[in-house]
């Protein structure tokens, strides 16, 4: 028996009030389907149906963008009318096969963990269905279980159509549930939509396998709060935060210090060595990887980018996709745009911009420079206010400097240009040329000093 997943996301989302598909909107800058589709997918199923309707096309579109071994995965369905949820899963029956076993989950509820899902399989060995259930302080909005006086389950009645003794029950459906392709195939045709809605609801499943004399396991949800659905944009932050709180606590087991779990933000994947410690405000995309001993100052942007043993990044560095080696020191505001490899004991200062270029071991740029498309030699020093004339307005060049080699401040280097080992360049030069090795090369006009001299005064009003 095989296991396929179908996953409900054809919802308008008219409650968040934008021109987005509701299960596009971001949770860790990604959209809270895909956070669906990879728990399904780490269950390992045959097939992953995702029911569409209200925007399907970009929603399909957004789908590309998927891991090719979960996007070969998937089927699409497409609701076109939003007529409830056992409507939505009639759309994707066809494309079911027989004697499977089925999981059915909601594209905007992001955060449903796996072991929820496992613990309904499992009950699902003695079970025509089981439902993930929840007892939660405020229970307004959703279905409620109702158990008979044994304590059995009958049926779930939604929040629109319950008395005001049913709307008092806290034991609520989650709305995942896990049944067979069999029990579908048979049920789904008997649901109505003689409700307070006119739709088709999926829970008059459990009602209609009770009369039927088939058994309904309730499981218990182990974290409740991460089986919160979202339809607007304060559910939506709610549910972020539990995601950042649930990230932070998992890497902070895992050895890493933070200096402020609430002001932490991981919107990818981040691995880490020993004794790294990550200051306040700090926000992590895509896969960032630390060695040991790596500090990173409060307000620091880092994409894509992998840093090297004993590394200190100061304050509100920005960088991504960098390879920073061993004992670098970055910042505080220095800005690494993709494509650079720097070094061992690398270090960049404030206010220095680096761009597709790599510096050998021991270089320094302290101040104000831009450093673009460069190739740099070992234990070189660039001085303040340097910068490589890398774009001539149609096309980029590159720069080459050598090794030992001292760029005094605010030279100009101007691309394609070659500073060979070992040359000095003055203060304020201008180089469009090669510059041999251990030369000093200058570019300066000619200091005059005029004595006493008389500044422009203001015209008179008249
Ligand atoms: C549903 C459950 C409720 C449960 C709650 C948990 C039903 C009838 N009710 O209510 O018992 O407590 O979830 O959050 O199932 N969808 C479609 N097509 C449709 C209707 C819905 O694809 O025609 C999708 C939505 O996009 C969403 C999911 O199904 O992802 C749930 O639908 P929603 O309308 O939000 O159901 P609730 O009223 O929240
Ligand atoms: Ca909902």
């Amino acid at each position: 028996m095989a296991l396929e997943v179908i996953v409900l996301a054809a919802g308008l989302g008219k409650r968040m009030h934008s021109d987005l598909p509701k299960v596009l909107h971001q949770v860790a800058k990604e959209p809270m389907l895909f956070h669906v589709l990879k728990t399904a997918n780490a269950l390992n199923p045959s097939k992953i149906h995702v029911v569409l309707g209200h925007q399907s096309q970009k929603v399909a579109d957004a789908l590309e963008s998927l891991e090719p071994e979960l996007r070969q995965k998937l089927v699409l369905a497409i609701q076109s009318e939003q007529k409830g949820t056992a409507h939505a899963v009639m759309q994707a029956l066809p494309n079911l096969s027989a004697n499977n076993q089925v999981i059915v989950l909601y594209g905007d509820t992001p955060l449903t963990p796996k072991v929820d899902l496992e613990n309904l399989l499992a009950a699902l060995e003695i079970n025509s269905m089981t439902l993930l259930t929840a007892t939660v302080d405020n229970p307004f909005g959703y279905g409620r279980i109702i158990r008979n006086e044994a304590g059995r389950i009958e049926c779930i009645v939604e929040e629109k159509d319950a008395t005001p003794e049913q709307k008092a029950i806290h034991e609520i459906n989650t709305g995942m549930i896990a049944t067979t392709t069999e029990v579908l195939q048979e049920f789904l045709v008997q649901i109505g939509n003689n409700n307070a809605q006119g739709e088709y609801y999926l829970t008059d499943l459990a009602g209609l396998l009770v009369k039927a004399g088939r058994a309904v396991g309730l499981v218990g949800a182990t974290a409740p709060e991460m089986l919160a659905g979202v339809n607007n944009k304060m559910q939506l932050s709610v549910v972020e935060r539990l995601y950042q709180e649930s990230k932070a606590n998992e890497l902070m087991m895992a050895g890493l210090t933070l200096a402020d779990p609430k002001r932490f933000d991981l919107r990818g994947e981040l691995t880490f060595g020993k004794d790294c410690f990550i200051d306040t405000n700090v926000i992590i995309e895509g896969k960032v990887v630390l060695g040991d001993n790596v500090t990173i100052g409060t307000g620091c942007v880092l994409k894509d980018v992998t840093i090297g043993d004993r590394s200190e990044i100061s304050p509100y560095t920005i960088m991504e996709k960098s390879e920073l080696k061993v004992h670098t020191t970055i910042g505080p505001f220095a800005r690494l745009r993709p494509g650079n490899v720097l070094e061992d004991e690398v270090h960049i200062g404030n206010f220095v911009e680096v761009k597709n270029s790599h510096i050998m071991n021991g270089t320094k740029s302290g101040h104000l420079t831009y450093i673009g498309d460069s190739d740099i030699g070992e234990n070189t020093n660039i001085g303040a206010g340097t910068i490589t004339c890398n774009y001539d307005g149609a096309n980029k060049h590159r720069t080459t400097i050598g090794a030992n080699v001292f760029i005094g401040s605010d030279t100009q280097l101007v691309a394609p240009v070659t500073v060979q080992d070992g040359a000095t360049i003055g203060a304020g030069t201008t180089v469009t040329r090669t510059v041999p090795a251990n030369a000093l090369f200058v570019t300066r006009a000619q200091p005059r000093t005029l004595a006493d001299y008389q500044r422009p005064t203001k015209k008179a009003k008249k």
